[in-house]
């Protein structure tokens, strides 16, 4: 059935008319026009559709647009601008954390959150003493960022960007 959503991306309320079963991605991509979100698999393998929201990571492939009224979501098109890039973006263009780009909004948002995890003292399943380390390793960033698959394989680029914004 089709039903009046709100949604709140970007800082910003937007009103859809949309199916129920609308994906997140699909409200995002397809009736909000923000593409800078990716469709890769569409089945939660890549992380080309991650978002953040409320600060945490999800792929929007996986979750249904009516479950997120009421909560922040923010795309790469939140995070920064080519004028005023986030330190991420910086970071990414910097070390040259990609080659065709397409996954970088996800591995973008993604290791914006990561960053927020290490921050919490929320381990994964490579960390030893969170608290005890104050610069991420790199296997830890590698654990972390293992849900964004890139297959240009820019993964060191890709860590060394992250790394320095940890820094
Ligand atoms: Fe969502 Fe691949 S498009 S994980």
């Amino acid at each position: 059935a089709v039903a009046k959503l709100t949604l709140e991306v970007n800082g910003r309320t937007h009103e859809l008319q949309a199916d129920t079963r609308t994906t997140l991605l699909d409200a995002l991509r397809e009736h909000l026009r923000l593409t800078g979100t990716k469709k890769g698999c569409d089945q939660g393998q890549c992380g080309a559709c991650t978002v953040l929201v409320n600060g945490r990571r999800i792929n929007a492939c996986l979750t249904l647009a009516i479950m997120h009224e009421g909560d922040s979501i923010t795309t790469i098109e939140g995070l920064g601008t080519p004028e005023r890039m986030h330190a991420m973006q910086a970071a990414f263009v910097k070390h040259d954390g990609y080659q065709c780009g397409y996954c970088t909004p996800g591995q973008i948002c993604s290791a914006v959150a990561v960053l927020g995890e290490i921050k919490a003292g929320i381990p994964s399943h490579v960390s030893e003493n969170l608290a005890a380390q104050p610069m991420p390793s790199a296997s830890e960033l590698r654990e972390r960022m293992s849900g964004n698959i890139c297959r240009c394989g820019a993964y060191s680029n890709i860590i060394d960007a992250i790394t320095e914004v940890a820094g």
